[in-house]
């Protein structure tokens, strides 16, 4: 998609955030979240986590259409270097390429930072997001059974992980 670029988030970007992460809440096939994502919380997260832990968002014609961003994995030490990652594309832009160049731009930007690996939990049902994190050089680590329960039913989970740098 040439006429995608990319760029870091500031907390400006939280309602364009917002708006793309509950389209990928209500489409109940991304996250155990089901509440709506305000942009307040939105932008009290981007600040929270950052330079450490940006965002990075497609800009299609002056429009955020996606964004990608990760967080700590866990608080021990010797996981530093470990982030746990997000990718959400807007309804409206997504099987065009999108989801590849911002997910690849966070994996640049958290090399950068001295991250060592990227990881992430993919509903088994999620076969973009599945085909995408494969394009995208990720490997399956295996499968959480019975991992959480989304409305009521149990849903397994596949772990994907990439080695960066
Ligand atoms: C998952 C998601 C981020 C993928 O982004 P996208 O921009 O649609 O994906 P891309 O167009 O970059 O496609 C990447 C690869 O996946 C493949 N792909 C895309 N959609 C697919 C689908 N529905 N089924 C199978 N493969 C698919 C593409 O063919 C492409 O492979 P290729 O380069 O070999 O052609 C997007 O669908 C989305 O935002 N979904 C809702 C939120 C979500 O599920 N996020 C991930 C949570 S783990």
């Amino acid at each position: 998609m040439s006429d995608l670029t990319i760029r870091l988030a500031t907390v400006d970007d939280a309602p364009a955030i917002a708006r793309i992460h509950n389209e990928g809440i209500e489409d109940r096939i991304a996250t155990f979240e089901t509440d709506p994502r305000s942009a307040v919380q939105v932008a009290a997260g981007l600040a929270e986590k950052g330079d450490r832990y940006p965002t990075i968002l497609g800009v299609r014609d002056g429009e955020v259409v996606a964004w990608a961003s990760a967080g700590p994995y866990r608080n021990r030490p010797a996981y530093a270097g470990v982030a746990e990652h997000s990718v959400y594309v807007a309804r409206s832009a997504r099987g065009a390429g999108v989801g590849r160049i911002v997910l690849d731009g966070l994996c640049r930007a958290y090399a950068e930072r001295g991250f060592w690996k990227i990881v992430s939990r993919i509903f088994p049902e999620n076969a973009a997001s599945l085909a995408l994190h494969e394009r995208c050089g990720f490997r399956v680590v295996g499968v959480y059974r019975r991992h959480g329960r989304l409305d009521g039913e149990w849903r397994d989970c596949v772990i994907v992980e990439r080695l960066l740098g």
